[in-house]
């Protein structure tokens, strides 16, 4: 099978392609840093060589209690934030049909929750629940994030009340730390089944574990074309820089940082990749933004937004560039029909599939975008499925990792997401937080 592939002959015109392959050594160095855990946050490199380890055996357990809430559950939420909610998210949306949720179509519902601390978001999750059979996948590394922990509180609640304590274990299963955190002693004292998090595994580099995989397969997609299409591309992620499309794509990223580039846009043009973009703003937001460095990293739906962005995209400030998931066969087929009336003037498309147009919309783009200076790289999906997601996924990560330390952060610590937490405990006079509480509140 093919590979997905990256295209920069769109950002030539901008920067010569020897400006671009003159990072070649940079990359090898970083690389290399990877490779033999030389570089920065190095105890956090268990994401690199992850999908080539992971075994039939242990795919098959993951299965086996996947196969446990399908058959008890209708809806199963899982509960994370972050590293712990995005690549679970951005899969199953991207695999599953755009109305599934509107179907019955023989698979549980994944819903999630503890991303966020609406009330009226789990009031009404939890009047939902109330008339379904439900499990619950608890994922949190840490074991101590608040947003997720309050979350699993009140699920919890709801199916001990729902279905008994003892039931109850069997539709709960956590993923977290190997031995610290609440949710470690929480599963411990209850007995539920847990998967273990590797601690040289960062949450936003995740996907590849228990934290993607069961999810992923509770929802019903094939864990194991999707850890394959990820081996396949550990592979070639592994060549040397000119057929390495993840040094290509560090590369010329932080080529065009250096020439004033601050934003890169990630473009898909189907609906059900929206949060492939939302897993690749947090893996590369929280990677290199620090040290007052980074690249901000934004996305755009289209042609949804070119009806709303676009203008900014072709005429604002010039220090965009855009970055195109292209997938070159749609699964299903739409033919344009003729009408005889033509009063919408649209029988000039009759006969094409729609994704003809969709094409030539892209192409269009593209071209208006270059014109209006904004350089275009383009990264190509044969097809949606999971062996290609599971390539699209690692390209980003061992992109993510080179393009750090080209750029000299720490591609995998996140000590900014640390403050607003301090905060929120002073304010909320969480024990412990006394000080801290007494002098924010002179603040107010
Ligand atoms: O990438 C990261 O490390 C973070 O985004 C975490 O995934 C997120 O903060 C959730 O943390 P935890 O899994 O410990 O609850």
């Amino acid at each position: 099978m093919e590979n997905i592939s990256i295209q920069l002959e769109k950002v030539f015109g901008f920067i010569p392609k020897e400006e671009i392959y003159g990072y070649a050594a940079k990359c090898e160095t970083a690389q290399e840093m990877l490779h033999q855990g030389t570089g920065k946050g190095n105890d956090f490199l268990g994401w690199l060589n992850l999908p080539g380890s992971i075994s039939e055996e242990f795919l098959n357990d993951v299965l086996a209690t996947a196969e446990g809430l399908r058959k008890k559950c209708e809806v199963v939420v899982v509960a994370g934030i972050g590293g712990s909610y995005l690549g679970a998210k951005a899969v199953i949306d991207a695999l599953s049909n755009t109305f599934s949720w509107m179907q019955n179509d023989g698979n549980p519902k994944v819903l999630f929750a503890g991303h966020n601390i609406s009330e009226d978001y789990l009031a009404e999750l939890m009047a939902l629940l109330q008339t379904k059979s439900f499990g619950i996948i608890n994922i949190s590394k840490s074991g101590t994030t608040t947003e997720t922990a309050l979350a699993f509180r009140l699920l919890k609640t709801l199916l001990e009340e729902k279905v008994g304590k003892e039931e109850a274990k069997t539709r709960i299963v956590a993923i977290t730390d190997a031995k610290r955190g609440a949710l470690r002693t929480l599963s411990t004292q209850e007995g539920y089944k847990t998967y273990v998090i590797p601690d040289n595994v960062g949450g936003r580099y995740s996907v590849l574990t228990p934290v993607g995989l069961l999810p992923i397969a509770v929802a019903g997609f094939d864990i194991k074309q999707f850890v394959a299409g990820a081996v396949a591309m550990e592979k070639q992620c592994a060549a040397s820089f000119e057929e390495n499309p993840a040094a290509l794509y560090a590369a010329t990223r932080n080529a065009l940082y250096a020439q004033g580039k601050k934003i890169e846009i990630l473009v898909n043009y189907h609906p059900k990749l929206h949060f492939v973009s939302e897993w690749w703003k947090q893996l590369y937001g929280e990677s290199e933004g620090k040290e007052n460095k980074g690249l901000f990293p934004a996305s755009v739906d289209l042609t949804t937004d070119l009806h709303s962005m676009g203008q900014w995209i072709q005429q604002g400030e010039r220090t965009i560039f855009e970055t195109v998931i292209s997938i070159t066969q749609p699964k299903e087929t739409v033919v344009i029909p003729h009408d005889e009336e033509n009063l919408d003037g649209l029988n000039f498309l009759a006969g094409k599939r729609v994704d003809q147009v969709n094409k030539m919309a892209e192409l269009g783009t593209q071209i208006a975008h270059v014109d209006g200076g904004v350089p275009n790289l383009k990264i190509v999906l044969p097809e949606l499925n999971e062996y290609y997601i599971g390539q699209l996924l690692y390209f980003f990560e061992k992109g993510c990792g080179i393009s750090g330390y080209v750029l000299g952060i720490n591609p995998f610590d996140q000590p900014g997401v640390e403050d607003y937490k301090k905060n929120m405990f002073a304010l909320l006079e969480k024990p412990g937080y006394e000080e801290a509480s007494a002098a924010i509140r002179k603040r107010l």
